[in-house]
């Protein structure tokens, strides 16, 4: 039931306003006092401290929001600190061919997502994930995507023989050979794709019958930065890490985890030891 003035002050309509939940009208000092009331049942504290109460609570929960809080480890901004985290690029890495053409860009049927797009120029992998529109699924160069195309560009031809033919770019003629520069240059310095590692061609990976010492095994345990005389043409030292009786050289996609740095380390050439020779 309405009523046309305040309960506790009698003062003219203009100064009233409209208490919904009472359904009457009321004064500004009268509805402080129903807010006061309700702050009172909210909090379960009496008085102005029912007041204080509800400023506190507000005003956390507003921090809280905003993840301004001190002690909140799982906010936005572990987010963004986790985000920044994860730019910092992967070191480079060794890539066999069939390693390479597995990132050619097309949807990945153990993931539903879309592969990056890597490819090679004279041995340096790149990520042209950037110019997915050119070489990914569709686009005018997708024949590159995942491939070694470094004489093929040099000489602007699509001919699939030139592909993953490291050794063709030595033999190219000087202007060719200008060509190739141009486009390391276009790529490194203009489009900025960033370098993933190198291209190990076939003939240049050792036989998988090898015979490895346990000195040689010892030598390559993720701590060597440089990449050994021998080995030229890695982008990374090799890591041997052994398994069963045979040892692989993780150089070729786990550097993150067993390099320098790697969270899995300790697994590097300490695993099954009375294995090799
Ligand atoms: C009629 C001949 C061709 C025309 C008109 C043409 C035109 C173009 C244009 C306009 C671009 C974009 C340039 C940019 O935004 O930087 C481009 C990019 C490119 N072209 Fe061609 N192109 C031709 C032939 C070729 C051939 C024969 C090859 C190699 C065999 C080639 C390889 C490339 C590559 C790899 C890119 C992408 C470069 C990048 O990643 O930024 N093009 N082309």
């Amino acid at each position: 039931m309405a009523s046309s003035s305040c309960r506790c002050h009698n003062l003219p309509e203009e100064h009233l306003l409209t208490c919904r939940r009472l359904n009457t009208k009321m004064t500004l000092s009268h509805a402080a006092k129903e807010m006061g009331k309700w702050c009172d049942g909210i909090t379960g504290v009496e008085g102005s401290s029912g007041y204080l109460a509800l400023i506190i609570v507000t005003a956390v929960g507003w921090l809280w929001i905003n993840d301004s809080l001190p002690f909140q480890a799982n906010g936005a901004s572990t987010q963004i600190e986790e985000e920044e985290e994860e730019e910092v690029p992967d070191p480079p890495r060794n890539f066999t061919i069939t390693q390479l053409r597995h990132f050619d860009g097309t949807v990945d049927q153990r993931t539903d997502e879309k592969k990056p797009v890597y490819l090679s120029v004279n041995g340096t992998v790149f990520d042209v994930s950037n110019g997915r529109d050119f070489y990914g699924p569709g686009g005018p160069y997708e024949v590159f995507a995942g491939r070694e195309c470094g004489a093929a560009l040099a000489t602007m031809s699509f001919d699939e023989k030139l592909l993953d033919d490291v050794s063709a770019c030595e033999n190219l003629g000087v202007g060719d050979r200008n060509e190739l520069q141009n486009w390391m240059e276009k790529f490194e310095h203009y489009r900025c794709y960033p370098i993933k590692g190198k291209l190990v061609p076939d003939d240049k990976l050792p036989s998988p019958d090898r015979i490895i010492t346990m000195e040689e095994l010892g030598k390559y345990d993720g701590n060597v930065q440089e990449v050994p005389e021998e080995f030229v043409g890695y982008g990374a030292a090799p890591i041997y890490v052994g398994a069963g009786n045979k040892v692989f050289d993780v150089s070729f996609g786990g550097v993150p985890m067993y390099g320098r740095m790697g969270h899995t380390k300790s697994l590097q050439v300490k695993t099954s030891r009375a294995h090799w020779h």
